[in-house]
C-alpha cells in the first residue's frame, strides 16, 4: 500500500499521486488513469485550467460504477483558476469542477496560484499582455473556501505557487491551509519553504517532481535550458545501486523528505514505474549526495509572470525572479 500524509484539515493524502498536466490527447489520458488505477494510484491531481476534469470524471465513474473502486479510497485534488480569483466566484468554480468529477466533493481544494488576471487574458501564449485583476483578495477568497469545506463539498484546503509571507496570512484563519503544491525537484529542492510548512503543518506536494522533461515550451520561455535530472550520473549510479531506475531514485528522494509527490506520465509502464517506489530504501550517504544537488532559485523552471502579466500583479511571489 501506499503511505499517506495526514492532513490538518482532514483526510489522509497518498504519497504518490498521477499528475495530470500537459497531457494534451483526450484517449491518451483516459488510457493513462487506467492504468495508473490498475497499478494501485488513489490519488488524482487535476486543475480547472488544465481542462480535463470530464475525462477524469468518466473514468473514475466507470471504476466506480463497476465497484473497483470506492469514493473513500479515492483522493482528488482539484484547483481554483487563477481567472476565478474572487470570493464570490468560488462556489461556482467548485461546482463546476465536482460536476465535471461526477463526485460530490472533492478531497483537496486548492488556490492554483495566488495571482488573479482576467478571464480573457489567460492564455500562456500572451506573454506581455496586461490582464491582471487587482482585486485578489487572499482572505475573502479563503473564507469562502471555508464555506466549501464546512458545507462538505472540499474535505481540505490547500493552497499552490504561494510564498512564505502569502502562506502566513491564511495560517491565521479558522480552517489553516493543509497543503501547499509548488515545484519540487532535485535542483529546487525548496528547503526553507518545506522547513516552514513542516513547522505550521502544512503538508507538501512537490509538482514537476522529475523536473518537467517534457516541457520544452518552459525553457523556451524561461531561456533555461532544461536540467536532464534522470540523465545526470548521481542519478544513474544510485539508480544502478538500487536496480531502480532514476525516475524511482528522483521520487524516492523527495518521498522520503515526507514530502508528496504527483508525477505526470501517459505511458503505462512508466506510470506503474513511479509507484513502484516502496521496496527499497535510499540511505544516508545517497541522500547526502542527491540533498548536495539542489540549486536554490538558479534549479526553479516555472514561472508565472507569462500568464496575463502576472509579474506586475501585488500578490505576485517570486519577486526575486522579476
Ligand atoms: P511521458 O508522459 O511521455 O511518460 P514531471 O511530472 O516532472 O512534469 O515529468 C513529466 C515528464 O516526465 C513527462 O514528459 C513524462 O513523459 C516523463 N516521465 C514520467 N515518468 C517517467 C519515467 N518513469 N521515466 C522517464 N520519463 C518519465
Amino acid at each position: 500500500d501506499v503511505p499517506k500524509v495526514h492532513l490538518s484539515s482532514g483526510g489522509d493524502m497518498p504519497i504518490v499521486g498521477l499528475g495530470t498536466w500537459q497531457v494534451t490527447d483526450d484517449q491518451e489520458l483516459e488510457t493513462a488513469l487506467d492504468a495508473a488505477l490498475q497499478a494501485g494510484y488513489r490519488h488524482i491531481d487535476t486543475a480547472t485550467i488544465y481542462r480535463n476534469e470530464h475525462l477524469i470524471g468518466k473514468v473514475l465513474s466507470k471504476w466506480l460504477k463497476e465497484g473497483k473502486v470506492k469514493r473513500e479510497e479515492l483522493f482528488i485534488t482539484t484547483k481554483l483558476p487563477v481567472y476565478g480569483m474572487r470570493a464570490a466566484d468560488v462556489p461556482d468554480f467548485l461546482q463546476q469542477s465536482l460536476t465535471k468529477l461526477q463526485v460530490d466533493y472533492v478531497d483537496l481544494y486548492l488556490i492554483h496560484m495566488p495571482v488573479g488576471v482576467q478571464r480573457h487574458a489567460y492564455d500562456m501564449g500572451r506573454i506581455s499582455e496586461n490582464g491582471t485583476d487587482l482585486t485578489t483578495d487572499h482572505v475573502a477568497i479563503w473564507k469562502a473556501m471555508e464555506a466549501e469545506h464546512k458545507a462538505g463539498r472540499a474535505k481540505a484546503l490547500g493552497v499552490s505557487n504561494f510564498n512564505e509571507t502569502q502562506i502566513e496570512r491564511l495560517l491565521k484563519q479558522a480552517v489553516p491551509p493543509s497543503n501547499l503544491q509548488v515545484e519540487l525537484h532535485l535542483y529546487h529542492q525548496q528547503r526553507p519553504l518545506v522547513d516552514f510548512c513542516k513547522q505550521h503543518g502544512v503538508s507538501v506536494t512537490a509538482y514537476s517532481p522529475l523536473g518537467s522533461p517534457g516541457s520544452k515550451w518552459l525553457s523556451l520561455l524561461s531561456g533555461k535550458e532544461l536540467p536532464d535530472l534522470l540523465g545526470l550520473p548521481v542519478v544513474k549510479e544510485i539508480a544502478a545501486k538500487h536496480n531502480k531506475t532514476s525516475a524511482q531514485v528522483l521520487l524516492k528522494h523527495t518521498v522520503q523528505r515526507g514530502i508528496i509527490v504527483i508525477p505526470k506520465s501517459s505511458k503505462p509502464n512508466r506510470i506503474q514505474q513511479n509507484i513502484d517506489i516502496f521496496d527499497f530504501t535510499l540511505d544516508d550517504s545517497d541522500m547526502a549526495k542527491l540533498d548536495a544537488q539542489d540549486k536554490g532559485l538558479d534549479g526553479k523552471l516555472f514561472d508565472m509572470k507569462f500568464i496575463g502579466g502576472s509579474g506586475k500583479h501585488p500578490e505576485y511571489p517570486w519577486t526575486a525572479l522579476l
